[in-house]
């Protein structure tokens, strides 16, 4: 197993708490490590849950009590009412489960490398400046900050701040509804795709303008900010590399394929295909097709992979063919860093603790507290 170097890498990681692999848990063989963690959880009963992403390997997967997409697994970790949360996902996901949960259940995500890339192109401070420029250029448009759940507390908290909201890409359209009963232009981050898909399902895409912040002198701030809908300029370096030729190559190699794609891909792939949604949506659609129905899968291919063992009476292909979309977010919840983190809480050590800051914590979640209220 690698790890990642740390002089050259942590600055890409949001907690400094990190701590590496100790070297014992680095070679474990898969049929030690399961015996372990199995141990471990005997013993720590129902003080631990461990949750798992839909993107998660199986060898997480098969030891999660919960597996969802990231908003369901926040819910389960708050009724839970275990003492201690197991993470299987990325930082942000681990954040979203701290900000919902007790203060005295603690989150653990076993490796802090896991750091969603897409939530680190809006960094908040990014966002403070953008802000106040588009704000300033446009003082009589009353401007919503909205973000995708796949973003960082302290960008939750700005959203929260200046009247705006969280959305998952479930309730996207209904949450921009509800921001432009409330206001003049919606300003959207970070996903750019998930935002222009959720324009087009609102037929507001021709009132669409995007805001590159490592630009900002590129656009016009006033102009911009005459748009319903202002995109950041973020997105998913796995979603964004599926292309239409692979929705056309699919249906070639069968002739009754059926495309189902995450909001997060570009527009155009979108278009092509026959559905669009969230992680649960592509569960639910291929939970509820007919046996011997194609369902090519436009998402991480882990999630493909799940669904292939989960529903061996549907012909589950990867939307990509041969070209592997893995996360590599998502791949370094490692099962040794599983083992390494279990064992500590056997032994009475927490490692690799999310906790968002007092403050913080409070603002992000009245921000996703006016989420559900809205949908
Ligand atoms: P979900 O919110 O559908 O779980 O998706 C999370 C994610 O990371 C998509 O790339
Ligand atoms: Fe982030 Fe994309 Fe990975 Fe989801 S699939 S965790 S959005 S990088």
């Amino acid at each position: 197993m690698e790890t990642t170097d740390i002089e050259t890498d942590l600055s890409l990681f949001k907690y400094d708490n990190l701590e590496q692999l100790p070297p014992e848990y680095r070679e474990l063989e898969r049929d030690e490590r399961t015996k372990r963690i199995e141990a471990a959880l005997s013993t720590l009963g129902d003080d631990v849950v461990i949750l798992g992403h839909n993107y998660q390997r199986q060898e997480i997967v098969e030891h999660a009590d919960f597996v969802g997409d990231s908003y369901q697994l926040s819910v389960e970790a708050a009724e839970a009412d275990a003492d201690y949360v197991v993470f299987g996902g990325v930082t942000f996901m681990a954040e979203s489960a701290d900000i919902i949960t007790d203060d005295d259940q603690t989150v653990i995500l076993p490796s802090m490398e896991a750091s969603c890339p897409m939530a680190g192109m809006a960094e908040a401070l990014q966002v403070d400046a953008a802000w106040a420029e588009i704000t300033a250029a446009a003082p009589d448009d009353d401007i919503v900050p909205i973000t995708y759940m796949n973003s960082y507390a302290d960008l939750k908290a700005f959203c929260a701040e200046q009247g705006g909201a969280v959305c998952t890409s479930s309730n996207a359209a209904d949450v921009f509804d509800w921001a432009l009963e409330n206001g003049d232009t919606v300003l959207f981050l970070p996903d750019k795709h998930l935002g222009e898909n959720t324009a087009y399902e609102l037929g507001l895409e021709d009132s669409v303008a995007e805001w590159d912040p490592w630009d900002p002198e590129g656009k016009d701030a006033a102009e911009v900010a005459e748009s319903d809908i202002v995109l950041w300029d973020g997105y998913c370096q796995v979603h964004e590399r599926f292309r239409v030729d692979h929705a056309e190559q699919v249906r070639e190699d069968h002739d009754d394929a059926n495309v189902i794609v995450h909001p997060e891909c570009r527009r155009e792939v979108v278009e092509a295909a026959d559905v669009a949604g969230s992680t649960a949506t592509i569960c639910e659609t291929v939970a509820n097709a007919d046996p011997g129905e194609t369902w090519a899968i436009g998402t991480e291919v882990h999630l493909t992979n799940h669904l292939q063992r989960w529903h061996p009476e549907v012909n589950v292909v990867p939307l990509c063919g041969e070209a592997c979309m893995d996360c590599n977010a998502m791949r370094q919840i490692d099962p040794n860093y599983l083992t390494w983190v279990l064992e500590e809480l056997v032994a009475g050590r927490e490692r690799n603790v999310i906790e968002v800051a007092p403050g913080e914590k409070e603002l992000a979640e009245l921000a996703m507290d006016r989420m559900l209220d809205i949908a």
